[in-house]
């Protein structure tokens, strides 16, 4: 593979169905070319590999350029916008001397008339057949728990290294048995945006209100074994104390 082939990475969301996933999807685009470019994938939220993941490890194995092709549908406009700005910021930071360019997103090409059409032309399941039902019995519990953890892997917080620091939260967690069963239980729960990006990674903790920002491992370690076990927030990190909890502790 000559290396002035620019490198094809697919940007998209973790919730593809099988046959649609980005993997399946760069299997396709190689089974279909003779002499098949290099395709990667990445994804805007939820998990990783995220973007600057992928373009760490192009750079780092030398490629010279890469296409970013947005592969969600419907496109995010919003995400759209910022995209062009983020990989700009990515390439500054590192210094990097990969070419990076934005594809526009594949919406722009798809015929979602004939996608109906098609869908239309196929077997339609009668859910008449199916015993109708909304949940499952278990489903009306709320266990015991004393807070709730959100955690960000919104697309900016993700471009930021929030994936492999849930993991890391995750896997700080679980060495403490208290924190999953009993009084301090912390329930968690990925969120796609908590809406001030610039603070990124971030994440808060209820009923407390607090907001930790700018998140890294030492930080989140001081987090579980200080804040989460310990009853104190960990002030270096917290970015905002939601005003109705501010007010109730002033009291
Ligand atoms: S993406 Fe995390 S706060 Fe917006």
């Amino acid at each position: 593979m000559p290396d002035t082939v620019p490198t094809i990475v697919l940007y998209g969301r973790a919730s593809f169905a099988a046959e649609q996933s980005l993997a399946s999807i760069a299997r396709r685009l190689a089974a279909e070319t003779s002499e098949p470019p290099a395709i990667r994938w990445a994804f805007a939220d939820l998990t990783g590999p995220s973007l600057p993941d992928v373009l760490d490890a192009l750079e780092t194995e030398g490629t010279r350029e890469a296409v970013v092709v947005p592969c969600m549908v419907p496109a995010d406009p919003s995400l759209s916008v910022w995209l062009a700005g983020a990989l700009s910021q990515w390439r500054a930071d590192r210094d990097a001397s990969l070419a990076v360019r934005l594809a526009a997103p594949v919406e722009a090409s798809l015929d979602l008339a004939a996608a109906v059409t098609a869908s239309l032309a196929g077997p339609a399941t009668d859910v008449a057949l199916t015993k109708p039902s909304l949940g499952k019995p278990g489903w009306s519990k709320i266990p015991e728990h004393g807070r709730q953890l959100f955690f960000c892997v919104g697309a900016r917080c993700l471009h930021r290294s929030a994936e492999p620091l849930w993991q890391h939260l995750r896997a700080r967690m679980k060495t403490h048995r208290a924190l999953a069963a009993g009084p301090k239980r912390v329930m968690c729960a990925r969120v796609s945006c908590l809406y001030p990006c610039n603070l990124g990674p971030l994440m808060t903790v209820h009923p407390d209100g607090t907001w930790y920002g700018a998140l890294d491992r030492t930080a989140l370690d001081r987090i579980v074994d200080e804040h989460l076990l310990g009853d104190r927030p960990v002030t270096e990190h917290v970015v905002h104390v939601t005003a109705s909890r501010t007010e109730s502790d002033g009291a």
